[in-house]
């Protein structure tokens, strides 16, 4: 027989496990359980029919097979596991419950009700399918452009030299596009992998924004666009990766190219910050600004996912990737920086990179 002292101690053995945990016994009734579980179903639950808080068909089903298996003999000895939604302090989650037949180790027999919260291995899924269906969808489009094109210059316009140099002229564009795409998907795979190394190579911004101008001067002739750079001459150097820094800014001002150029002027400015929110020492802080059509602040918070454009439409007209902005955010937290937007429709964005300075 269980004595109270048997349960006493179950119930404090329960109440150590950090998830939701119930004893039920093959009454149905829950013999214990521990605070994580009574934060989850119900304030009081000893005494209380376990059916009645595990309801949902998959789980219920998993339960009975746990019966089965207490009534000595039958059914298989488990432990049964299903998956249940429930809504844990007003937040929606995905639990995976564990249900283990304990047909004599308590001196009655007993299930002991685990539950665990897969939400976040869920989500991980879902970003990983999500983020291969982008890179398909991605490339489709250039190769159908490619094939098509193939097919006309193999057919119908195997003698007309005027169409095949338009149509080359497309194809070369298509193929750049995805050239780009990979590019761009190799910078962010390798930016991820390294993100827990912290780069700490002496690295001066100032020749760092210099250098990216030079790159990007025949991009901004072509915008018209007049570019203010206000340097910090005396800015010490800061522990980074030169090149993936190049890459931030050249990024940050290629974006205030494209979507900013209505604006007439992009101004880069250094600054140097004593005291950032959450950060050890001082920062320099480099703020890209641009006066074009800003974005709506309903964007702000998802502009820095893999694939998120405001206009997908706009953006690939413009050879966007769609992964600039992925980018720049992996590189600044492997730098242990921030990154803050801000924007307003109608008269431009900032994007605020903070450095820290040790
Ligand atoms: N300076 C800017 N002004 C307005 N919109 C911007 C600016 N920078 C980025 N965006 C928006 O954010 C989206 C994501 O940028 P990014 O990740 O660099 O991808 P891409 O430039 O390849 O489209 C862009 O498609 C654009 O809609
Ligand atoms: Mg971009």
């Amino acid at each position: 027989m269980t004595t109270l002292d048997d349960i006493r101690r179950c119930a404090a053995l329960l109440d150590a496990l950090p998830d939701p945990a119930l004893l039920v016994g093959a009454d149905r009734r829950v013999i214990t359980a521990n605070s994580a579980a009574r934060e989850l179903f119900a304030a009081t639950l000893d005494g209380t029919s376990v059916v009645s808080h595990i309801r949902q068909p998959e789980a219920a089903a998993a339960l009975e097979r746990g019966f089965a298996a207490l009534a000595e003999g039958t059914g298989s000895r488990g432990p049964f596991e299903a998956r249940m939604v429930l809504t844990a302090s007003s937040r929606e989650a995905l639990w995976r419950v564990c249900i283990a037949p304990l047909r004599n180790d308590l001196g009655v027999p007993a299930l002991l009700v685990t539950l665990r919260d897969i939400s976040h291995i869920e989500d991980a899924e879902q970003q990983r399918r999500d983020f291969v269906a982008n890179v398909s969808h991605e490339m489709r489009s250039p190769l159908t452009v490619l094939s098509g094109f193939i097919e006309t210059l193999k057919g119908p316009a195997r003698h007309d030299p005027e169409a095949q140099e338009q149509f080359l002229d497309i194809m070369e564009r298509e193929a750049q596009r995805m050239s780009r795409l990979v590019s761009d998907l190799l910078s962010l795979s390798r930016v991820e992998s390294e993100e827990r190394v912290r780069p700490r190579t002496p690295v001066s911004l100032s020749e760092v924004l210099r250098a990216t101008l030079a790159a990007l001067r025949p991009q901004i002739e072509d915008a018209g666009l007049a570019v203010e750079f206000r340097d910090l001459p005396d800015a010490p150097a800061i522990p980074g990766d030169r090149d993936q820094l190049v890459q931030v800014f050249h990024n940050l001002v290629e974006n205030a190219l494209k979507y900013g150029a209505g604006g007439g002027k992009i101004e880069i400015d250094i600054e140097r910050i004593d005291h950032v929110p959450a950060m050890p020492g001082p920062a320099l802080k480099v703020c890209v600004r641009d006066h074009g059509d800003g974005i709506d602040p309903i964007h702000l918070p998802r502009l820095t996912e893999r694939f998120y454009r405001v206009d997908g439409h706009r953006s690939r007209a413009m050879g966007g990737t769609g992964l600039g902005l992925a980018i720049v955010k992996h590189i600044v937290n492997r730098h242990r920086g921030r990154l803050n937007i801000r924007s307003t429709r109608g008269e431009g964005s900032s994007f605020i990179v903070m450095l820290p300075e040790r």
